[in-house]
């Protein structure tokens, strides 16, 4: 009688037994009915509401006027009943996003500053008149019209006339707006401003966002670094203030990044980068009605306090586990079908995948000869299940075998929160380099390979080529649109955004096997001609190939064993021959030495090739006799297929066993009397560097790059060494002992709190998950 203490009234056993013997008889039909009317219900709600995706190019056309006003109605509904996953580019609101589609006619700027002083205000003034030079400009290609900017002083509105609603001076018209805010540390005009900014937001009858509905903003701020050198200490500290209530008003409508300038030293400068950024959005929105793609950064409770960039990472890193663990429970069909289709031909699946495939392509080729021609294949066809898991990984896939991808590191020196190991060793910055590969494809399948063993693998190349020309201009777009969603991000400095818009290196180093294209040759001289330099990682498994590979800044060479039987497990190559490839590439190497700089890059990896082998790489060292060679700790990505291979957090060392195992090889090395020392370390990115003596002068290190050199020696037409493009000493933070974080950069964790300083602690990190970041 359990159903009894369900009712307030005590049921009569007859009523009982009736209501069971209801429910028993008829409930297959009740659950059924049930079921179908909920699948019916939530499939119209689905297809009724078409799903919100960031688009650059939202349509100008007038919306039917029956749409527009379903449209609220459905949105309210929709938002009750589904969860929102806030993803990256995925937006808040979507009701001011239909609004700019549906009246961007005119588009009025308007220019607020504050000022005690005049100086903003003078400033203000050229910067309105300017501003309205250029939008007449746009007006001329476009169909927008700019009306004239407006200057507005915060000292003399009413703040309800525009930080309430945006202006409803008639329909037509939409707001963009712009605000040069100075710093001052006495109570100003500015104080009153941020508090109204803050009241309205925090104001429960308002909607928290109310300020959707305008085209854009953007901050600049003016400050004086001489009373407040950095940013924790105040410096623009109300711009930034205003920047961060104003996301939250608009729901996140930041057009471009927040400019700061030291008003005596370099507020024109940035001022001037400043505004041509913002006339780019705004040329933007003339030709497409709105802010265009983007992760829209901010208008979250906590903005710019978290390292939401780092949620984002998760989210992908999450998405890619996924992908990796179905990828496994297909494997066998799956991998082997879609990408090493020979094999396949030859029906010789191997009975573990996780097992180097013993057959080499080359013979086979060879051998095929007489068969007739098979039809050329793409590399990575489109919608391929290679395709879609690498596009989910966050690459752009260009033509059918290159790819590109901004690392995370690219990302933490937008927001000026640190460049990756080659900033410290070599002077790169990370917000200007570009990581791609023009073959996706690799004749390896190392254990600690964070593509996850869906990209392609083969050992020769057998696929449809793309022209160096396509390539090189796809893999620059593609860079600079992702670089371009970075925009709206918070933190995202206006200075280090401009100078991102100029690719100054390029590492072929991502995923796949770049000496493997076939015009690679072209293609770095394509990067050299525009004075982008070229970090090249190579895997030691094509002599061939590396024989003809012309000069290239920086040539690496993956050695991630010392012996035959470590090097078999832990790369697990495709080749049989793999042992004598290895060795003819580290002879080819040692040759290449005066010619261009050769880096041996070690990654350790706990319980493969770490204990007892510092002798052994020795040996390799004396071999090929590299210039530099870095040693890194593999960084573990989580996934079932490092897993798969045995790999566990476990097998990431500690940043004091690297250490340890670079003091070792050290002192193995000039035993050897080889002339090699410790140059530089990298402790957040577990990466150190020892460099040959050839690039120490006057007792100190010269590990960095004169990258104009490089191409005036590639220009000059005659032969050079690494010497002759050897760039200025090595700063003093970088070097040895003194843990590698640049001291203008913010450091922050996880969570985007100030970390602890170098030096402390820092031998207990153990860095993990971390995506291709500087690898
Ligand atoms: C590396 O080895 C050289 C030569 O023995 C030695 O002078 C130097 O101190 C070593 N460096 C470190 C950091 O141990």
């Amino acid at each position: 009688m359990a159903h009894g203490k369900w009712n307030l009234r005590p049921l009569l056993p007859v009523e009982v037994i009736d209501i069971v013997t209801l429910w028993h008889t008829y409930r297959v039909p009740i659950i059924i009915t049930t079921f179908t009317i909920l699948i019916i219900f939530r499939t119209i709600l689905h297809l009724r509401v078409p799903r919100v995706k960031v688009s650059d190019t939202p349509p100008l056309s007038p919306k039917l006027p029956a749409e527009k006003e379903k449209a609220p109605l459905e949105e309210k509904f929709v938002a009750e009943k589904v969860p929102r996953r806030i993803v990256g580019g995925l937006k808040k609101r979507k009701s001011s996003e239909d609004e700019v589609v549906l009246a961007c006619q005119n588009i009025q700027v308007i220019v607020f500053f504050s000022s005690l002083t005049t100086t903003t205000e003078k400033r203000a003034k050229v910067f309105a008149d300017e501003l309205a030079q250029s939008t007449k400009e746009f007006a001329k290609s476009t169909s927008a019209i700019f009306l004239e900017p407006q200057l507005l002083d915060l000292s003399y509105i009413d703040y309800d006339d525009y930080f309430i609603t945006p202006p409803k001076a008639d329909a037509n018209t939409q707001y963009f707006y712009l605000l040069l805010i100075p710093t001052y540390n006495i109570d100003t005009v500015l104080d009153s401003f941020l508090e109204h900014l803050q009241e309205t937001h925090n104001d429960f009858r308002i909607d928290t966002a109310p300020l959707s509905p305008l085209l854009g903003y953007s901050v600049f701020g003016f400050g004086d670094r001489e009373g407040w050198p950095t940013e924790e200490e105040g410096f623009c500290s109300q711009a930034r203030d205003v920047d961060k209530w104003l996301a939250k008003l608009t729901a996140r409508k930041r057009a471009f990044p927040l400019g700061m300038g030291d008003s005596k030293v370099d507020a024109a400068e940035r001022l001037r980068e400043w505004m041509e950024g913002v006339e780019d959005v705004l040329g933007h929105i003339a030709t497409t009605g709105g802010l265009g793609e983007g992760v829209i950064g901010s208008g979250d409770a906590v903005e710019s306090d978290v390292e939401d960039l780092d949620d984002e990472e998760d989210e992908v890193l999450f998405e890619e586990q996924k992908v990796a663990q179905r990828k496994t429970k297909v494997q066998k069909k799956d991998v082997l079908n879609d990408v090493e289709d020979i094999g396949n031909t030859l029906n010789l699946t191997p009975a573990d995948p996780s097992e180097p495939l013993e057959l080499d392509f080359t013979t086979y080729n060879k051998k095929a000869r007489s068969t007739p021609t098979p039809v050329i294949k793409e590399m990575v066809p489109k919608n391929s299940p290679t395709y879609n898991s690498l596009t989910k990984q966050g690459y752009s896939i260009v033509g059918s075998h290159s790819g590109v991808k901004i690392c995370r590191w690219t990302k933490s020196a937008l927001r000026g929160r640190g460049s990756c190991y080659k900033y410290s060793f070599y002077g790169i910055a990370s917000h200007q380099c570009m990581e791609t590969t023009p073959s996706l494809s690799c004749s390896n399948k190392c254990v600690f390979c964070w593509r996850h063993g869906t990209n392609p693998v083969g050992t020769t190349w057998r696929w449809k080529v793309d022209p160096p020309e396509l390539i090189f201009d796809g893999v620059k777009a593609g860079h600079y649109q992702k670089i371009k969603m970075m925009r709206g991000v918070p933190g995202v400095r206006a200075e280090r955004f401009a100078e991102a818009m100029r690719i100054r290196h390029c590492a072929l180093s991502l995923v796949g096997e770049p000496i493997f294209y076939p015009h690679i040759n072209e293609f770095t001289a394509m990067l050299h001609k525009e004075h982008i330099s070229s970090f090249l990682v190579c895997n030691a498994q094509h002599p061939d190939q590396l024989r003809t590979l012309k000069p290239v800044t920086q040539l690496y060479v993956s050695i991630d064993a010392s012996t035959r039987e470590s090097l078999r497990k832990i790369d697990r190559p495709l080749h049989r021959d793999f042992w004598e490839r290895f060795q003819e590439c580290l002879q080819i190497l040692r040759e290449k030495r005066f010619q261009q700089r050769t880096v041996f890059r070690l990654t350790l990896v706990k319980g493969f090739n770490i204990e007892d082998e510092a002798e052994g790489y020795a040996d390799l060292i004396e071999k090929s006799l590299p210039c530099f060679v870095e040693i890194k700790g593999v960084t573990y990505c989580g996934t079932s297929s490092s897993a798969g291979a045995g790999l566990t957090m476990q097998n990431v060392p500690f940043y004091e066993e690297v250490c340890a195992f670079v003091e070792a090889l050290n002192a193995s090395l000039s035993k050897r009397g080889l002339e090699y020392g410790i140059a530089a370390e990298h402790a957040h990115s577990c990466c150190i560097l020892i460099a040959s003596n050839r690039f120490k002068m006057e007792g100190k290190w010269h590990t960095r790059i004169d990258y104009e050199k490089f191409f005036q020696c590639l220009e000059s037409g005659k032969s050079f060494t690494p010497e002759d493009y050897m760039g200025p000493e090595t700063p003093e933070w970088a070097t040895w002992g003194n843990g590698g974080f640049d001291p203008r950069d913010e450091r922050v964790d996880r969570k985007g709190r100030p970390k602890i300083l170098p030096g402390e602690a820092v031998g207990k990190v153990k860095v993990g998950k971390e995506d291709e970041a500087g690898e």
